[in-house]
């Protein structure tokens, strides 16, 4: 059986597109003919997405912009509006994470994650609106797991999570007279990405006991989160919105929570220094 997509000509957008998942997602659309803004912080790594999703043959535009910034985040969409035009598929995933029990975290250590992750996306949403295209736009959020697992040293992603995935479900209802579904990835543990980096016990070099905590027996990887993205932006997937889809090999409760509460232990017979 045989499955292809073509993006031919249709504007993807990116925000937090430069590593990773989400760059991961940024390079399916580009192989498959997308013109693709990628937007995030750092200037370096804007430039290395563009000059590597350059190389599929792609137009690419590269924007520098926080998602905590709401005013940054409406001038990227203007500017790529002008480049390409409305928006046809828009991913947004910028995030941040850190372990931390909540009595280690400060006020602002909670809010620094709450306002890249949960009002961030908000911002996303917001001033995306009027450049996404109507009928027809496919939105995706990237949340996590720990939207629904309760998980220990990770409340303020946990809270953050759980706000994405409401939204979510909320822009569903409320864009879908509008032609707009809005959709989310929950990612598993997915390998070679920060989030695992920051997530799995460092001295996992193999990744095997991560693995077996995985019902399919494997860690994820960034093209099977974009696999899914393409799906949810085909037109096979025209009567889907308002979903929160795992990609996580079977079960995250069976690999995340332990993998994550293994880390936080390590870290603590080991602090960072
Ligand atoms: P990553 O490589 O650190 O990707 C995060 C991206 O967001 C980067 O492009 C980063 O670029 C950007 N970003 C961070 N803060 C930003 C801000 N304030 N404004 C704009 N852009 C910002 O992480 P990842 O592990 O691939 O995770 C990607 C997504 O998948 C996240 O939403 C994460 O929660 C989710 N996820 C990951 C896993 C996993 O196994 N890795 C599992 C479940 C869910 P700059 O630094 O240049 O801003
Ligand atoms: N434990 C406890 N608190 C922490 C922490 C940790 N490991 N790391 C950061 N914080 C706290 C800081 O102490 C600070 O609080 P304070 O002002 O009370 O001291 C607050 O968080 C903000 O930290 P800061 O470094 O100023 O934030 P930033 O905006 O520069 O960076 C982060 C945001 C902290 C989320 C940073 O890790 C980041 O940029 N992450 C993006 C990449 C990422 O996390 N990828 C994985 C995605 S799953």
């Amino acid at each position: 059986m045989t499955i292809s997509f073509n993006f031919a000509g249709q504007h993807v957008f990116v925000f937090g597109g430069t590593t990773g998942i989400n760059l991961g997602i940024a390079h399916a659309f580009a192989q498959h003919g997308a013109n693709v803004t990628v937007a995030s912080r750092k200037q370096e790594n804007v430039d290395a997405a563009v000059a590597a999703l350059s190389t599929h043959g792609a137009q690419v535009l590269g924007v520098t912009a926080d998602v905590r910034d709401f005013d940054a985040v409406g001038r990227a969409f203007a500017t790529a509006g002008e480049r390409f035009g409305k928006i046809d598929v828009l991913v947004s995933g910028a995030a941040g994470n850190f372990l931390a029990e909540v009595n280690q975290l400060s006020s602002n250590g909670f809010k620094v994650v709450v306002d890249i992750d949960l009002n961030g996306t908000f911002h996303v949403m917001r001033q995306a609106f009027p450049h996404l295209a109507s009928p027809g736009a496919s939105v995706i959020n990237i949340t996590a797991p720990q939207s629904v697992i309760p998980i220990r040293y990770q409340a303020h992603v946990c809270a953050a999570k759980a706000g994405v995935d409401q939204l979510t479900r909320v822009l569903a209802i409320e864009w879908g007279s509008a032609g707009i579904r809005v959709n989310a990835i929950s990612p598993g543990p997915i390998a070679d990405t920060e989030g695992m980096r920051r997530l799995a016990p460092k001295d996992d070099t193999s990744g095997s006991p991560v693995q077996r905590l995985v019902p399919l027996g494997r860690l994820g990887t960034t093209a099977d989160i974009a696999n899914l993205a393409m799906f949810l932006a085909s037109p096979a997937a025209s009567f889907v919105s308002g979903a929160i889809i795992p990609c996580d090999g079977g079960g995250a409760i069976d690999s995340i929570k332990p993998m994550i509460e293994g880390a936080a232990k390590e870290q603590m017979t080991h602090p960072a220094g």
